[in-house]
């Protein structure tokens, strides 16, 4: 199975933002990750709607909006008139999980339920029908450059499990302090979309095309192409 990475704009240069988008689209990347954020939800404000929708007429890279905001429903027509390839909103942040992802999906549009560190695997057990991928949250969600909490690798290796038992494909992406270290160690635990931050393509050493260029080089050092990840003992 081939990984797949996903740039976290919050982290890019925005006073360079147009260059950077065509370095990220040459060097390939998969999907560019846009971090929505209210100040509420979490203590923070990254991007926006908006942007994303300047992004998206500038680029041919498919956007994969993470929504860290309370009352998401709230974002339901913005996110309809964008039609983003993915979106994912947190499962703490709302009562009615199931409605919203069904209120959102649509067209060409994936819905993910993205899971903070401190909540139990057990909150997505009913709603995995419902969604195409859970985005797992390897550090506290709200700022980029803080530490990957390893109990979260567990918690990987356990909900591709429990997603084999109920014979339900749903895809794990990660987000939060992957450098290639931790991102090989989360696509053997069963991950397979990387959001790259601070710790890979924005590390502010060399210019951005060469960073995604190496770190592919480097997680495929650490893994090679061949292996297919195996569920860890948790
Ligand atoms: C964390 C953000 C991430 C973050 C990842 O709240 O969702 O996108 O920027 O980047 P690093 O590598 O800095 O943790
Ligand atoms: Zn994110």
């Amino acid at each position: 199975m081939r990984y797949r990475v996903a740039p976290s704009l919050m982290c890019a240069d925005l006073l360079r933002l147009a260059d950077q988008l065509k370095e990220l689209e040459r060097a390939g990347v998969d999907y560019l990750h846009i971090d929505v954020m209210d100040g509420h939800f979490v203590p923070n404000l990254a991007l926006n709607l908006d942007l994303a929708r300047q992004v998206q007429a500038y680029t041919e890279v498919p956007l994969d909006v993470h929504l860290m905001v309370k009352n998401p429903e709230t974002y339901i027509e913005a996110v309809r008139t964008l039609t983003p390839q993915r979106v994912s909103f947190h499962v703490e942040a709302t009562t009615n999980p199931i409605r919203l992802v069904r209120a959102l999906k649509g067209g060409k549009t994936q819905v993910g339920l993205a899971i903070n560190p401190a909540t139990p695997l057990e909150t997505l057990n009913y709603l995995l029908d419902e969604i195409d991928y859970v985005l797992v949250m390897t550090v506290e969600p709200g700022f980029a450059g803080q530490a990957f909490i390893p109990e979260m690798l567990c918690k990987i290796t356990c909900l591709e499990r429990i997603a084999i038992a109920r014979k339900k494909q749903v895809e794990i992406e990660v987000d939060g302090n992957l450098n290639s270290k931790w991102a090989s160690e989360c696509i053997q635990h069963g991950a397979s979309v990387l959001v790259a931050g601070t710790s890979s393509v924005f590390r502010g050493d060399g210019n951005l095309y060469e960073a995604c260029i190496a770190f592919r080089r480097e997680i495929d050092f650490l893994r090679p192409e061949s292996e297919r990840p195996v569920a860890q003992s948790c």
